[in-house]
């Protein structure tokens, strides 16, 4: 995972707009989040990206698919898959962007678990990262508190063993898709100085009705999930839900009759990281011990479009197990430093082809 240096409390937002600490806490459970100063979308998938190669001890030459859950890539065009494609030297990888707004990660794991299960691919790398602290409006007190930026990624690897998605769950309600959305910056509407003006370029949020709809949606899909992968909730021993706000979670609990303790929860520090969030707070439960081999987790994302995704997926890898040696770090080092000189020569080659080609056609 990767997430901004700089730290925003909740008293730092009470300076930018009318709200307070209490406020904010007792509404949704966050305290901080990480906002993005220097960092973009793409710099966080790359930094998370090479923890998760290095975790896996795994050759980024050897990977075949780079999915990348984002609604907020650094451009329309590149995909940030691609930017994060020659940023690893990953030269055998496909690459592409998903937008399934805050359920990105859980789609992108998802389509990587059937890219495998298909036998096409063998090392998919599945990363979750947003930056929506860049398209909030900063005067805007009912969406500005609760989102943060970041990154998560796994690597999943093709085996033969008893690990992995057992089971998956796709979901989507285009007819919500007015409750969150950005309205300008597209091909409907342009970027002008009018939708400038207008504010249209950020986030625009129905609160009350993403709370109504993700209320309903997480705890039936966590059911559901659960269900296709012929298991009851008893046999999961951790959900790790999109981390939107404690209220949501809490509720999900109460209807599946589960304790709090099933679910983990890191939103106080992060707040809502949209895409990175099920990846962020999968990394930290690793982490922090809470999750070992042979045992089930259900990751549930939901979130614009309107969109669902939930997974079963059982966990097969130690920690400790993956610990990359001393040589092996270095040699990725290297292959990075390698992949950042090869993109600068490949576009000066380009650059000096069209000069060379040009001045041939002026001469003739
Ligand atoms: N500080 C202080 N007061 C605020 C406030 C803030 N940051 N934001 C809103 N308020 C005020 C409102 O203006 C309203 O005042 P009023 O009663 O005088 O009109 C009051 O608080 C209640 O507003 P309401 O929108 O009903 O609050 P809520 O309890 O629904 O909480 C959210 C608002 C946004 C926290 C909540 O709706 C939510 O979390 N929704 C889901 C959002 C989400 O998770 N989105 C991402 C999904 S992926």
């Amino acid at each position: 995972m990767s997430v901004p240096q700089r730290v925003l409390t909740n008293d730092d937002i009470a300076q930018l707009v009318d709200t307070s600490d209490e406020w904010i806490r007792t509404r949704t459970g966050i305290e901080r989040r990480h906002v993005a100063k220097e960092e973009t979308t793409a710099r966080m998938a790359i930094a998370a990206a090479r923890q998760a190669l290095q975790v896996a001890d795994a050759d980024p030459r050897e990977i075949d698919l780079i999915i990348v859950g984002t609604a907020t890539p650094d451009h329309s065009m590149p995909s940030t898959a691609c930017q994060v494609q020659s940023a690893l030297g990953a030269t055998r990888a496909g690459a592409f962007d998903l937008n399934a707004g805050c359920s990105g990660f859980v789609y992108a794991l998802i389509m990587g678990h059937q890219a495998i299960a298909s036998g096409e691919h063998n090392l998919v790398l599945v990363i979750g990262a947003d930056t929506l602290t860049r398209v909030v409006d900063w005067e805007d007190r009912t969406t500005c508190i609760l989102f943060g930026d970041g990154a998560g990624a796994v690597l999943l690897r093709a085996s033969e063993g008893p690990a992995g998605v057992l089971s998956t769950l796709l979901g989507a309600d285009g007819s919500g898709g007015d409750l969150l959305m950005i309205p300008a910056g597209g091909s409907a509407l342009p970027a002008s100085a009018e939708t400038v003006a207008q504010r249209l370029h950020y986030l625009r949020m129905n609160g009350r009705e993403v709370f109504r709809f993700s209320t309903r949606v997480m705890p039936r899909a966590v059911e559901q999930v659960v269900q296709r992968a012929g298991l009851t909730l008893e046999d999961i021993s951790l959900i790790i839900p999109h981390q939107a706000n404690l209220r949501i979670i809490a509720t999900a609990a109460k209807r599946l009759h589960l304790p709090m303790e099933r679910f983990y929860v890191n939103l106080q520090e992060y707040g809502n990281t949209s895409a990175a969030s099920v990846p962020i707070a999968l990394c930290e439960a690793v982490e922090a011990g809470r999750i070992h081999p042979g045992e089930n987790l259900v990751l549930v994302g939901f979130g614009a479009g309107l969109t669902w995704a939930a997974a079963v997926v059982r966990w097969g890898v130690s920690p400790e197990e993956a610990i990359s040696p001393r040589y092996r770090i270095w040699w990725r080092w290297l292959l990075y430093h390698w992949a950042a000189l090869r993109e600068r020569v490949q576009r000066f080659l380009r650059r000096l082809t069209v000069w060379l080609i040009r001045r041939a056609e002026r001469r003739r």
